[in-house]
């Protein structure tokens, strides 16, 4: 069992200050915010693992960059220092940058998808679904059948099942399909890698139903690196030649580079088409702004185009991908169940199994994740009921997910190993109360999206 990571590639220039506030105070912050943890203030929060988004510590070399920031309106220096990393890395013949993942998305959705048409994907992120869902279409979740099963240790467990895309095309049939995705890695599904086989096998059967493959890159950084260390053929090529080889397979992305891009705020869109990139860059200049810059300022650009490279850079990754190994191991170690095999931005406790004792109508995950805040000041995310269950459209009878779960997201080169071995201790001392532990009911709740903004009471 992994007992260590590779330590960090990196020592610390500048520090930010956190604080861990007492119990007393930490009931106060819960009850102010209706037990609801995107209601805290982020100073009440020790270790804020809510996601590993746009939260990530930017290099020196990042930080330089930013000082050489062109805000030129039109053709900024920054734009071509990114259009040359992002050529050299994807390989597409066109890209735009864009503010962050979801509006590049929105622009795909604007430009390609009509009502009633459908988009296959391994499994879509959430901001992707409602994108297509906003243009009246439809998203379709395809990935194998191992992906819900918590204990399978699947390497890649995030793989399209190409018997169900093949009938999926089969049954509406390709002109209803304008493009079909992959996400790499699959945040909704545990953050689990695709091979590249099974990447090949999707470009494929998209190839030959003419329908235009588009991949979701937030996290394909940490993708490649699963297939470099997991799958047979690619231990001796470089992270970045099994990007160029993933990229080729594809007539275009999406990315949210607040991931891989290491960055705080931006994002891509990258297509070989020239009538589809025209359309693209009309779409940009009404909601983002001149194709050049995207709806980001030059230093951005720059912040960017050096993320990129670091994103890629094996010592990091090796460093990264050993931390939520390490946390996985340590946590199953004390008695604490997640998803297996360790995903590759987050930790993914079965919160259900935790709490079997609270029914899923009073939102375990939820009560886990007050508990985390409660004990230890730590802030992860419900990924269960209060984010998924509904009533179903036709009977009102409530549905609920299959899984209770509570995402530990990792922030990149932001905490240590000391951070994650005091949140281990903290959910030791959870485990060892969790019998105590109580559910919760709504108080306050949306129709849509109620994880933002709903409120609870304790029962
Ligand atoms: N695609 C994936 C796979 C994502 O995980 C996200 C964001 C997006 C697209 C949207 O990008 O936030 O830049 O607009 N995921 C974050 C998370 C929010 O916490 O998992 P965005």
């Amino acid at each position: 069992m992994t007992t260590t990571h590779p330590p960090e590639p990196f020592r610390i220039k500048v520090v930010e200050p956190i604080r861990l506030i007492s119990p007393e105070a930490r009931e106060a912050a819960l009850k102010e915010a209706g037990y609801n943890l995107f209601s805290l203030k982020a100073e009440d929060i020790y270790i804020d693992l809510l996601t590993d988004s746009g939260t990530g510590a930017m290099s020196q070399d990042q930080w330089a960059a930013i000082m050489r920031g062109d805000e030129s309106y039109a053709g900024a220096r920054s734009y071509l220092r990114l259009k040359a990393s992002v050529e050299d890395i994807f390989g597409f013949k066109y890209f735009a940058p864009t503010h962050q993942g979801r509006a590049a998305e929105n622009i795909l959705a604007a430009c390609l998808v009509k009502p009633n048409q459908y988009i296959p994907s391994n499994m879509h992120f959430d901001t992707t679904d409602a994108n297509i869902r906003a243009r009246s279409g439809r998203p379709a979740n395809l990935v194998i059948d191992e992906a819900a099963d918590p204990t399978n240790p699947h390497p890649f467990k995030g793989n399209m099942d190409i018997a169900k895309l093949k009938a999926f095309i089969a049954e509406h049939g390709r002109e209803k399909i304008p493009f079909g995705m992959m996400t790499v890695t699959n945040n909704a599904g545990g953050g689990q890698p695709i091979s590249m086989e099974n990447l090949k096998a999707t470009a494929s059967v998209y190839r030959e139903n003419n329908i235009p493959f588009f991949i979701d890159a937030a996290r394909y950084a940490e993708n490649c690196y699963f297939i470099q260390q997991r799958e047979p053929g690619y231990k001796n090529k470089s992270v970045k030649e099994i990007a160029r080889e993933m990229f080729s397979l594809a007539d275009g992305m999406t990315m949210s580079a607040k991931k891989d891009a290491i960055i705080n705020i931006g994002g891509l869109i990258c297509v070989n088409d020239e009538t589809l990139f025209q359309n693209i860059k009309n779409e940009l200049i009404l909601r983002e702004g001149f194709p050049t810059y995207g709806g980001l300022a030059g230093r951005d650009l720059d912040a960017m185009a050096v993320g990129l490279y670091e994103g890629l850079d094996e010592a990091y990754l090796s460093y990264r991908i050993g931390q939520t190994a390490y946390i996985t191991a340590k946590l199953n170690e004390a008695g604490i169940p997640t998803i297996q095999p360790a995903g590759g931005h987050g930790v993914y406790i079965n919160a259900g199994a935790i709490l079997p004792h609270i029914p899923q109508q009073e939102f375990p995950a939820q009560a886990l994740c007050v508990e985390l805040y409660r004990e230890g000041a730590i802030r992860g995310v419900e990924i269960g009921s209060v984010m998924f269950a509904h009533p179903d459209p036709e009977s009102g009878e409530w549905k609920y997910p299959a899984l209770e779960l509570l995402r530990l997201a990792i922030p990149r080169r932001t905490y240590t190993q000391s951070h994650f071995d005091y949140v281990i201790d903290v959910f030791a001392k959870i485990k060892s109360r969790a019998q105590n532990v109580r559910g919760y009911k709504f108080t306050y709740a949306p129709e849509l999206l109620r994880h933002f903004t709903a409120r609870f009471e304790p029962l």
